[in-house]
């Protein structure tokens, strides 16, 4: 169905490949990702290959690595991160195993080489660091043309083997220069051209969805998220609408008004089961506990579905959102993708894929590409443009513990109990918050990347008593929290919308946490960023006024005793808390 890849990624762990292949796409040229040990015979027709970054060390045991006959063979390798590691350590060179490691922003001095892939590159440049361990001896035929404070070899060539390596990741936004790296790769050393334009697919999509549909007619789970919407509309346009029907499952853990929203969509019928996930949930403090039982909840709402509608008979097959990073298995550990693993490819779902009885129309694209075909069909914005909300929905922004804790105050700020989940060099951190007096976001990223105990720090805002006072409560996700939770998040949204400041923001994130008094048990954190893509973010600071007036709304909900700010970028902390 799809070109043949010019470039294939190798993906080395984490998520890097697919930033890697999206960043590519954008150039208009067609790319895949791959396990990073797929035979070099398999790729043989690849003009380009880049080995993606990963949170390994080429030492550890069973460290992902690949068939080291790519090497040899025509076409051009870039190795990224993880990625110029493993070229080193495959070909001779030698890496140092590093234990802090450098993470976030550093400045590349390249230089002037005539080497196609840093064409006009030469000089100083921010660049974005995210590793442990780094090379220092280079292979033979290889020469060092980059470096940064800390890392005398940042960016390597072999132009007679066409092989180059950087250890900074040029797909991510911070490395402000990374896009014409990734541009001299593919069109100056690889020599592709272009051949890729999501638009240009939707005739084939919509021939694809026709040849596997048959006379058959199609079922959906929608969410109210950008791919379900797309794929149902898709798949609406190809059969005819009165051929394609939707279901929302009302899980108890959306956000106020999500369930009219949706219902309202043309073709979509709302299944209540906030009672059985509810019921599931109680007494639940733990994060990956609390996923888990959402996923299982959901196979069996679906199973239900499914099975009272005689789903299975010959007159009905499923469509389903699933987009392409959905579909890749590989050796990472990512959150996101196991929680879409329990919802697109749950046992009864997986019955229906091996006997043809599945269409997912949007399996070869990324969300930007979803989103460019769902603008090319008309779609309203209010629907493309959305917030990315999370599957597990608002169970995962409603923190719960399992004691009493008090605050505790040291000469930084009040260490706050509440744990939060971070990331590191692709590593998941579980850590305490540091709450600080003031909003400052300078001392929060000095503060973050000098103290070990914290992984997250936020600013208190608005009190109805002094940080002192106030403690963590023992409580789990209950359904005068979700409430509470729930009316929070309406309110913030409500101010973020008039003001125009959700257009600022990438996403905006309204947690609970179980600090306060026993009169006020929970307090709000307000966590706006912006980000590109979800992988890395930065808090973003919000017009004084409009925060005024929220913190105010906020204070006068009941339950409610502070209102915080998350003042971390992602990494070292992640957008969700949890
Ligand atoms: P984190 O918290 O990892 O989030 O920085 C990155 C992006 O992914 C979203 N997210 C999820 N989306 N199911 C989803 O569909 C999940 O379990 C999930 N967890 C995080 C998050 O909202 C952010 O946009």
């Amino acid at each position: 169905m799809n070109p043949n890849p010019q470039i294939v990624v190798l993906d080395a762990g984490g998520q890097y490949c697919h930033l890697i292949a999206r960043k590519v796409r954008d150039l208009g040229v067609y790319a895949e990702v791959r396990a990073s040990e797929t035979p070099a015979s398999e790729l043989a027709a690849a003009r380009g290959i880049i080995i993606s970054g990963g949170p390994n060390s080429v030492y550890d045991a069973g460290s992902p690595t690949v068939d080291r006959a790519i090497f040899a063979q025509p076409h051009a390798v870039l190795g990224i991160c993880y990625g110029q590691q493993l070229m080193a350590y495959l070909l001779g060179g030698q890496v140092r195993k590093g234990d802090k490691g450098e993470y976030g922003l550093a400045t590349l001095e390249l230089d002037d080489t005539c080497d196609p892939l840093f064409a006009g590159l030469a000089g100083r440049q921010q660049v974005w660091m995210s590793h442990r361990d780094t090379v220092y001896g280079l292979p033979e035929g290889f020469s060092a043309v980059g470096r940064t404070a800390t890392c005398a070899i940042a960016a390597v060539a072999a132009p007679d083997r066409r092989l180059y390596a950087v250890q900074f990741h040029p797909e991510v936004v911070h490395t402000t220069r990374g896009k014409e790296i990734l541009s001299n790769f593919i069109f100056r050393v690889c020599g592709c051209c272009k051949d890729w334009d999501p638009r240009q697919r939707i005739p084939l999509i919509e021939q694809e969805i026709r040849d596997c549909v048959g006379g058959r007619n199609v079922f959906f789970f929608v969410s109210g998220g950008v791919d379900s919407s797309v794929a149902f509309a898709l798949c609406g346009r190809a059969l005819g609408v009165d051929r394609v029907r939707g279901v929302y499952v009302d899980t108890g853990l959306m956000r106020a008004g999500e369930t009219d929203f949706v219902g309202r969509l043309p073709g979509v019928s709302v299944e209540s089961a906030q009672e059985q996930f509810l019921t599931a949930l109680a007494g639940v403090t733990e994060p990956e506990q609390k996923r888990h039982i959402i996923g299982e909840e959901f196979v069996r709402v679906q199973e239900r579905i499914i099975d009272g509608r005689r789903l299975v008979d010959e007159h009905w097959i499923l469509g389903q959102g699933t987009i392409y990073p959905d579909t890749i298995e590989s050796g990472g550990t990512r959150n996101a993708a196991l929680i879409k693993t329990h919802h697109n490819r749950v046992a009864g779902i997986q019955r229906l894929i091996e006997c043809g009885r599945i269409v997912e129309p949007l399996k070869s694209l990324y969300k930007d590409e979803v989103r460019e075909v769902g603008r090319e069909l008309g779609l309203p914005s209010e629907l493309l443009d959305r917030h990315p909300f999370p599957g597990p929905g608002l169970a995962i922004r409603c923190l719960c513990s399992e004691f009493d804790a008090p605050v505790r105050e040291t000469p930084e700020g009040w260490v706050v109990p509440v744990h939060s989940v971070g990331v590191q060099g692709d590593s998941r951190s579980y850590a305490p918050i540091l709450a600080l007096d003031r909003l400052d976001h300078a001392s929060a990223t000095e503060l973050i990347n000098r103290l070990t105990e914290v992984n997250r720090v936020v600013a208190l805002v608005a009190a109805k008593s002094p940080l002192s006072r106030l403690q963590v409560l023992a409580c789990s996700l209950t359904p005068d929290r979700l409430a509470r939770l729930r009316a929070a998040d309406a309110t913030v949204r409500r101010l973020s919308h008039d003001s125009g400041f959700d257009r600022q923001v990438w996403q905006f994130p309204v947690i609970l946490i179980p600090l306060g008094t026993p009169e006020h048990p929970d307090s709000v954190v307000l966590r706006p960023v912006d980000s590109v893509d979800g992988m890395t973010a930065q808090s973003v600071a919000m017009p004084a006024a409009l925060l005024e007036q929220i913190s105010q709304e906020l204070l006068a909900q009941p339950g409610i005793a502070a209102v915080f700010y998350d003042l971390t970028h992602k990494p070292p902390a992640t957008i969700e808390w949890e």
